[in-house]
């Protein structure tokens, strides 16, 4: 366990570019050893996270070879087997997710497992989508948590299935699934969630059509196999958002960040920002966007799930409406629960420590702004294994009064730099 003590920088000026997006690393993987062949991925995260996706995929039978930053991933020409050992995907639900779809198309027993954080969270989620598909899946609990034992089958079936909750991690454990299925699968999500994995399916030579209809979008695919590629890997534009927050609320900043992902789904707090008053321009001159943000005077604003379907940037967009003017509202964010930890209760006490008047309806967060982040108290936090905590309440301490973070270490979930990159600005 350890701590770590953010101090207030006076001045932060400079240039970065974040880690490899997270959910584009852990999909080249998994594509890649699903491929018969040599894959290569350039710009993969070298967050734990990811690096428990790639220890799977080599216990399962891929190879992996580094050169520079390039890896080289090989998927066996036979296809993925059972492995007799437990697969450990660490503090990672996108791993264990997305992997509950692989292996219920590997034929052979399966067992999931994961650290404190990962094995309170429902998987109840994917097993039932996977089931509908043929595979056998069992967990702790109602909501079946790990560990998870999966029984893997060739002979699993394409379904139609409308995702209950929004999320991108059941859409693509289904997507996943369906590869090795009899018969094409589709998808509805009700809201739009990060298109990586379609994205890169149709990329890798799998046949997707995807139709958006109202708010949500419907996905439908052929089985098959993908082919070998070579996959670039973009920023992440959630640990790009980070430093966006921080350079608006502290009072002598100028922060620039090149080329993350650009899709909508990812880059909406970019938006939330601009319409709280952020100093910002942004360029998205080919597939990839990089912003540049100034010390700003925000205001207030009122804050849709649907605008960041997957809540992930939530927490450091608290900081945000902590550090405004007025009361900022955010609706419909009750996936916060069931995240690494729980966002919902933890961004409330992040604001409350920090000054703030802060409080719930529903799954609705209210959080009246100081309206400058100069006011903010001095805080103690453990992060209790949630890296977005940690970074969260650093972008607070730095732009604020500064704070003591119990638990920093795992920051290393998904982005290992994150303190150095930090200082390398001041
Ligand atoms: C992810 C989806 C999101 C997000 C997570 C990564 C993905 O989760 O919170 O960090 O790569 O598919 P949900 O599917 O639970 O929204």
């Amino acid at each position: 366990m350890s701590n770590a003590t953010v101090e207030h920088f006076a001045t932060l000026r400079g240039t970065l570019r974040v880690p490899g997006d997270k959910s584009t690393s852990h999909r080249a993987l998994m594509v890649s050893a699903l491929a018969d062949g040599e894959s290569t991925i350039r710009g993969l995260s070298s967050g734990l996270d990811v690096t428990a996706t790639s220890q799977i995929m080599e216990q399962l039978g891929a190879t992996r070879d580094d050169r520079d930053d390039v890896v080289t991933i090989i998927g066996p020409t036979k296809g993925l087997h059972a492995s007799d050992d437990a697969l450990d995907c660490g503090n990672s639900g996108t791993t264990m997710r997305l992997l509950a779809g692989v292996v219920s198309g590997v034929p052979g027993e399966h067992q999931l497992v994961g650290d404190a954080s990962l094995s309170q969270r429902p998987m109840d989620r994917v097993a039932e989508p996977l089931t509908l598909m043929g595979s056998h899946v069992e967990g702790r609990g109602a909501r079946l948590s790990a560990p998870l034992r999966i029984r893997g089958t060739a002979a699993l079936h394409g379904i139609d299935y409308a995702v209950p909750m929004s999320s991108a991690q059941v859409k693509s454990a289904v997507l996943f699934a369906a590869l090795g299925a009899e018969g094409p699968t589709t998808v509805v999500e009700h809201v739009r969630t990060r298109p990586t994995t379609e994205e890169m399916f149709s990329r890798a030579g799998v046949s997707v059509a995807s139709v958006e209809s109202g708010e949500g979008r419907r996905i439908t695919i052929h089985p098959g196999r993908p082919l070998a590629r070579n996959w670039l890997v973009p920023g992440d534009p959630s640990q790009a958002a980070f430093f966006a927050v921080l350079g608006c609320i502290h009072p002598d900043a100028d922060i620039e960040v090149l080329d993350i992902d650009s899709a909508p789904e990812r880059i909406g707090f970019l938006s939330v920002l601009r319409r709280m008053g952020a100093t910002m321009t942004v360029r998205s001159p080919d597939s990839m966007t990089s912003f540049r943000v100034r010390s700003s005077q925000l205001n207030a604003a009122e804050v849709y799930a649907s605008e960041i379907p997957s809540v992930d940037e939530v927490p450091v967009l608290v900081v945000a409406a902590a550090a405004a003017e007025g009361l900022s509202r955010f609706r419909d964010v009750g996936e916060l629960r069931v995240k690494e930890s729980d966002r919902f209760q933890a961004s409330l006490a992040l604001a409350t420590k920090l000054g703030c008047r802060a409080w719930s309806e529903g799954d609705d967060l209210f959080v009246e702004g100081l309206g400058s982040a100069t006011r903010f108290a001095h805080f103690e936090l453990d992060a209790a294994l949630d890296h977005r905590l940690v970074m969260a309440s650093a972008v607070a301490g730095c732009a604020g009064a500064g704070c003591s973070i119990g638990a920093a270490h795992t920051v290393a979930s998904s982005y290992p730099r994150f303190f150095d990159d930090v200082e390398r600005l001041a």
